[in-house]
């Protein structure tokens, strides 16, 4: 597929206005595709990220089935024997300066060894959001044949029960069956206000032992400031040390997050359709996310706040901090009814609604963290809102989630696809040209032909 005319060629859906914007999303993904994965962002991020892939993999599919499938499949081929997918895979043909932390600061071949790394390629030693199993799910109902025909689904199914029997538990470091992250970069949401109170307690790593390559290429008022990143390098070493052993190490930061168990539910709904699809039994996943999901209310949603908060492990309590991750359980299709009701009503609210542009923040309008620019701090990203207006839907709130999507066209096209952008006033922040952005974009025009049933 070496054009833009045959990317386009299966059937166009929308108006011609959709027409101009489901080009523009396409040129996006033809030139970030290096051959085998696509970058986030040439320039920001040159690799290949994990949760990045499988957005990407959710709008490729409306392009071409086998791009998809691909994108899925060189980041599964990373796969650590543990179970674990990393978050980035390097591309070694990349300029080593040309992203920090690199391949030498990981160390995943030598370091990540006795944990199950791979030889080859290297790759970082932590994880990020589950959204691997529903994107896949996602690319085979939009071409049964083809990936019948290419065997994708028989392929990638057990890598992906691998990835979920890694998190549920070599990562339930509580005790209690969600699975928690230990480090800021893992739930994918890196700078959030949510993090800021376990993260006090991590030393940061020397300034001057390291050089950040985000400022080369990113707004410093849009990026994290020195001394978080001195704390993610730190955070990231110790791991490292530990030889990314989650029995031995001793974790710094460890914590419960709605959103990534949110979406660990989600996919493992979706690989119980898989399963059912493969002729296999498929109820071990139903049953699982069943009790999960009651596991997710049980630990983490707040009724007083109206969502649901994040569990600091170090000493069991709920961070006070309300963020997007809090609104991203709307996607598990069978809470109990008034947290739904719940959680559309701050949906609506002061904290999280943004008239001018109907994208959600990632934090509390009204915080006393918020922060209209900073990188999760209060900007408004494209793939939290997709994830928005799928449970929407998922709850029956079709006019809510039809206010997200014509926001998220707007501003995607305004903004010529940001990676993020200030909720009230729709300004482009971060990168341009962003992946993701122009995946779910492609997405989001097709949202009314397509349904996943698990
Ligand atoms: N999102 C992080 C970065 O900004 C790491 O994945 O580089």
């Amino acid at each position: 597929m070496n054009s833009l005319e045959g990317l386009l060629d299966r059937p166009v859906p929308a108006a011609p206005v959709d027409l101009t914007l489901r080009r523009g999303a396409a040129r996006v993904l033809m030139d970030n595709w290096t051959g085998a994965s696509t970058v986030p962002s040439p320039a920001l991020y040159p690799h290949q990220w994990s949760w990045d892939s499988a957005f990407i993999a959710i709008g490729q599919r409306h392009l071409s089935a086998r791009r998809a499938q691909r994108e899925l499949e060189s980041l599964l081929a990373a796969q650590w024997s543990d179970g674990r997918i990393p978050h980035i895979v390097f591309n070694p043909a990349v300029a080593a300066d040309a992203y920090f932390p690199s391949p030498d600061f990981w160390q995943s071949s030598t370091a990540g060894r006795a944990a199950g790394a791979p030889p080859a390629p290297e790759t970082s030693g932590i994880v990020q959001p589950p959204v691997h199993a529903l994107a896949a799910w996602l690319v085979h109902v939009a071409d049964p044949a083809e990936s019948r025909r290419r065997g994708f689904l028989a392929r990638v199914q057990p890598r992906l029960a691998a990835w979920h029997e890694y998190l549920l538990t070599r990562r339930d470091l509580g005790g209690r069956g969600l699975a928690a992250l230990v480090h800021p970069w893992e739930p994918g949401m890196d700078n959030s206000p949510c993090w800021d109170r376990a993260l006090a307690r991590v030393e940061p790593a020397t300034a001057g032992t390291f050089r950040r390559a985000d400022l080369v290429h990113g707004h410093p008022a849009d990026r994290p400031t020195d001394l978080d990143y001195g704390r993610y390098v730190r955070l990231a070493a110790d791991y490292r040390e530990a030889g990314y052993d989650d029995r031995g190490a001793r974790h710094g930061f460890a914590v419960e997050d709605p959103s990534f168990n949110a979406l660990l539910i989600t996919s493992e709904l979706a690989l119980a359709a898989m399963s059912h699809e493969l002729g296999m039994p498929g109820e071990r996943y139903t049953e699982r996310a069943g009790r999960l999901t009651r596991t997710l209310v049980e630990r983490l949603w707040d009724a007083e706040a109206g969502l649901f908060r994040v569990r600091d492990l170090h000493d069991d309590t709920l961070v006070g901090e309300d963020s997007v991750s809090g609104l991203i359980p709307l996607l598990v299709p069978h809470l109990p009814e008034d947290v739904v009701r719940r959680l559309r009503a701050t949906l609506l609210g002061p904290r999280f609604h943004a008239p001018a542009t109907e994208l959600v923040p990632s934090y509390d309008l009204t915080g006393h963290a918020f922060d209209s620019h900073r990188y999760w701090r209060g900007p408004a990203w494209f793939n939290t809102a997709w994830l928005i207006h799928r449970g929407l839907r998922a709850h029956g709130l079709r006019q809510d989630a039809e206010r997200i999507r014509s926001g998220f066209l707007e501003q995607a096209t305004r903004s010529d696809f940001a990676e993020y952008i200030d909720p009230a006033t729709g300004e482009g922040r971060g990168a341009r040209r962003f992946s993701w952005t122009a995946a779910l974009a492609l997405d989001m025009l097709c949202a009314d032909h397509e349904e996943f049933r698990p």
